[in-house]
């Protein structure tokens, strides 16, 4: 279990900066769109975000049962970094990945689909970034 757990922590702190990456490339793709018509298959990097983040959305559903950093419990509210994971960051996540699934799949249908994915890629994008456990927030999170 333990080298199962390192391996999902691993991937699920190294896949953050590819769906940080991959969210900004999309966002500057439909932004220098916005307004036009067309498909929004024309800026792949909206598609590669929806399944990177729905790929880590995975991992950390995994790690949401094995990590000690979640827990329920008397201590889950008075404890920062448990009430981190447990609630914060997960429900903040959770938020950021459905509003990237709406974006995508209602892109998808749109005659002028660039609008709508960069306005809901935009959001997320700020939900993640305040929800990623930077080394500098002494949550015991790490920069790779
Ligand atoms: C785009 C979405 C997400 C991003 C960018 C993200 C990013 C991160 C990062 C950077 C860490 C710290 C890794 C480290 O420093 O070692 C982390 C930890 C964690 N994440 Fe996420 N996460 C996301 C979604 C989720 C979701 C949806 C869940 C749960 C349902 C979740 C559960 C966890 C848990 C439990 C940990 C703690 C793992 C541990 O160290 O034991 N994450 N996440």
């Amino acid at each position: 279990m333990d080298a199962f757990y390192n391996i999902l922590t691993h991937a699920h702190s190294g896949l953050r900066w590819l769906v940080l990456i991959a969210l900004f490339i999309a966002i500057s793709q439909t932004f220098a769109k916005r307004g036009k018509f067309g498909n929004i298959g024309e800026t792949k990097a909206v598609l590669i975000t929806f399944i990177l983040t729905n790929l880590q959305f995975l991992v950390g559903l995994i790690l949401y049962f094995i990590s000690e950093k979640v827990q329920f419990g008397a201590n889950t509210m008075s404890n920062d970094i448990i009430r981190f994971f447990t609630v914060e960051h997960a429900l903040m996540m959770f938020i950021a990945v459905a509003l990237i699934n709406i974006g995508y799949s209602k892109s998808k249908r749109a005659t002028k689909p660039f609008n709508i994915s960069f306005n809901f890629y935009l959001v997320a994008l700020i939900l993640i970034l305040i929800s990623i456990p930077w080394p500098f927030r002494d949550l015991g999170g790490q920069w790779f």
